[in-house]
């Protein structure tokens, strides 16, 4: 081992010199970032994962060292040991003496003049240069391959040291706050509902599977049977689902469950989390409590539960408008959708006027541009007005993308007059002033209309409200813009119906309690699985769902009649949850709780552009590690001594 590191031992980062330090000796470790040859003095930038040091080798010092710096290559790791000097003054090309300090780098003062140079290991020349360039330059299939190289760049870095110190945060919070730090099994039974699991084979259990959790629910709520009171816990999760932007099939969740508490408990030390995270990753002040948001009317004005509120444009429904009018009002295919129980809604888009854009916004769309377009004589657009005629007819086809069978519209202009609006050519003018009115629709403004079934206007109108928000720079492609819009939203239906078996089921789980007002609506004389609202919640960060969670059905009781009314018998039940339902039989406390997306938090807090970014190994979107080439084939034998047979999918 070289003495460099047995004896002589490293002094500072390579992100720590100032000029305090200056006149002093140090001792550098890192690795060579690029080398510049000044015919007598040869410079290179050592980096760690603090920063970059400017390194000086003049043969006046040390011809040792300079020669060896001669052979030095990108990514060599190198050690130094030298005397740290003012960058003073230079020449600039005028002739003119001015200060030689780089403020865009932390140690930008000093300069490092080497007295011992070492070298620990080379590199050879790397698939693609280490530098914030090379996510431009150079295939995410690329970076992913050789993810080692890819984690050297200084924002990457940057982003997982934030994610440290997020956990550390977490940690200290809930230790604060009397939580114990409780560890479950990965590998468990499988429960039915939910998200798809993954199975795991039982070598010692011929025939028998293991499945991964897709989050400690049901053993979180043992603990709590169990009487620990308290219970956190940052854990893997897993789940075999169509991977999308905010997903992965191994993801972590910041996972709580509280003894003795109320809905508003549960919000109260979840906002004090936060607010610690985001004082501690961007020394902010949150304002709490965060805004709570009905279910019901998350979904009529947003089509979502998870609303981005960083911008208006909510949605209105038009439907007792429509059926005020009757067939007589004039739009038929609307009339239609009313009499097939669907949903009619409208969206009004305003032009912005010049000079009313968010700077930060602006800003984040030019620096957008820049990086994608790295020609500096490329011209940055300037931030939109309006729509034209053009890029309405983009938005018809992008909802098309999405199954619409086309995007309605109306453009009011300055006379009140209704134009490129033929779906309402025979609408009687008392519904048009009725639709002017319920929607506040001005002179200049744009009116989008959507109709059909709910689920499907509801998503088409949610995702159209954020893209035109993107598009009219009302928030940035990605990043906070500035904005860091939380709100909870609260009381929503326990039941969703199946439209196709018209068989109830529970749209979050089957352990969360109904409000004690809806529970007469278990019972047969007033049985309304409609009208049951219960104690569920999510909360959501600028447009998406950064956690969710419920207080729990622990009254058996009332647990029989949830299971009655989703259509699953006693026996059925204690065939699927078993031992959940035996222990809430044992005194379970009443209890609730909630999971915390940390990707998601992570990505959000550091406005990345990518949930990949956030993740050290993370998957693609077909879910597989293109560094390792997880999944791989295993052989015959494996198979044979798991009874396991792989066969190739029929042929359709
Ligand atoms: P839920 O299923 O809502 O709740 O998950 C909690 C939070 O985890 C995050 N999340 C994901 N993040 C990345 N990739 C995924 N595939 C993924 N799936 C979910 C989301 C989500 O809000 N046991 C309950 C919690 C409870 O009731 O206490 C649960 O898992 O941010």
């Amino acid at each position: 081992m070289s003495e460099f590191i047995s004896k002589v031992k490293r002094t500072h980062s390579c992100g720590a010199l100032r000029a305090k330090d200056i006149g002093t000796t140090t001792v550098l470790f890192g690795w060579v970032q690029n080398r510049r040859d000044f015919g007598g003095l040869i410079f290179i930038d050592l980096r760690d994962r603090d920063g970059l040091t400017q390194v000086v080798f003049d043969p006046g010092i040390s011809k040792e060292a300079h020669a060896l710096a001669e052979s030095f290559r990108s990514e060599w790791v190198v050690g130094i040991r030298g005397e740290v000097r003012s960058r003073g003054m230079q020449k600039n090309k005028k002739g003119e003496m001015v200060s030689a300090t780089n403020a865009a780098l932390a140690t930008g003062e000093v300069e490092v003049y080497v007295s011992y140079a070492e070298v620990f290991n080379k590199s050879e020349t790397p698939p693609f240069e280490v530098n914030e360039n090379s996510s431009v330059t150079t295939s995410e299939e690329k970076r992913l391959e050789h993810r080692y190289l890819d984690l050297r760049r200084p924002s990457l870095q940057k982003k997982l040291i934030t994610r440290s110190k997020m956990n550390a945060a977490t940690r200290s919070y809930f230790h604060q706050n009397g939580f114990l730090e409780l560890e479950t099994p990965f590998m468990g039974r499988y429960t039915p509902g939910g998200a798809r699991n993954f199975l795991v084979p039982s070598r010692l259990n011929p025939g028998k599977f293991y499945a991964l959790a897709e989050s400690p629910q049901l053993y979180k709520q043992l603990f709590m049977v169990a009487g620990f009171d308290r219970y956190f816990q940052i854990v893997k999760c897993f789940r075999d689902e169509d991977l999308r932007l905010d997903r992965q099939p191994e993801f972590t969740q910041i996972d709580i469950e509280m003894s003795f508490v109320a809905q508003e408990d549960i919000f109260g030390m979840i906002e004090g989390l936060l607010k610690r995270i985001w004082k501690e990753v961007h020394d902010l002040d949150l304002p709490m409590p965060f805004p709570r948001l009905d279910f019901d009317e998350s979904m009529s004005k947003y089509g979502n539960d998870k609303p981005d509120l960083r911008f208006g444009m909510p949605h209105v429904v038009l439907n007792a408008l429509i059926e005020k009018f009757g067939a007589e009002g004039g739009v038929g295919p609307m009339w239609e959708t009313l009499q097939q129980k669907g949903l009619i809604k409208a969206m009004v888009v305003s032009p912005v006027a010049a000079g009313q854009h968010d700077q930060t916004v602006v800003k984040a769309k030019e620096e957008a541009f820049r990086k994608a377009n790295p020609n500096p004589t490329a011209k940055v657009p300037p931030p939109p007005h309006e729509l034209s005629r053009k890029e309405i007819d983009e938005l018809e086809e992008y909802v098309k993308g999405m199954g619409a069978k086309g995007l309605a519209r109306a453009k009011i202009a300055e006379n009140g007059d209704w134009t490129q609006a033929p779906l309402f050519k025979n609408a009687k003018p008392e519904l048009r002033a009725a639709i002017l009115e319920a929607t506040g629709a001005k002179p200049g403004d744009l009116i989008l209309f959507q109709f059909g079934p709910e689920s499907k206007v509801n998503t088409i109108m949610a995702n159209l409200r954020v893209h035109l928000a993107k598009k009219l720079w009302l928030i940035p492609e990605f990043g906070a813009g500035g904005k860091w819009n939380f709100l909870w939203v609260v009381n929503p239906p326990l039941f969703e119906l199946d439209e196709e078996t018209g068989v109830w089921h529970a749209a979050h789980h089957a352990f969360t309690r109904p409000m004690d007002e809806c529970l007469k609506y278990l019972e047969p004389d007033t049985f309304d699985p409609s009208k049951v609202y219960c104690y569920r919640y999510d909360v959501v960060l600028n447009g998406f769902e950064i956690g969710g969670g419920s207080i729990r059905l622990h009254d058996p009781e009332v647990q029989k009649k949830v299971f009655k009314a989703m259509g699953i018998s006693d026996e059925e039940a204690r065939s699927k949850f078993g031992f959940l339902l035996d222990a809430l039989k044992f005194g379970a406390p009443p209890h609730g709780g909630l999971a915390l997306g940390m990707d998601r938090l992570a990505f959000l807090i550091t406005e990345t552009e990518s949930l990949r970014d956030v993740i050290p190994f993370p998957k693609t979107q077909k879910g597989t590690d293109l560094m390792t080439q997880a999944p791989g084939d295993v052989d015959e034998k494996q198979l044979r001594d798991l009874y396991v047979k792989s066969v190739p999918p029929a042929k359709s």
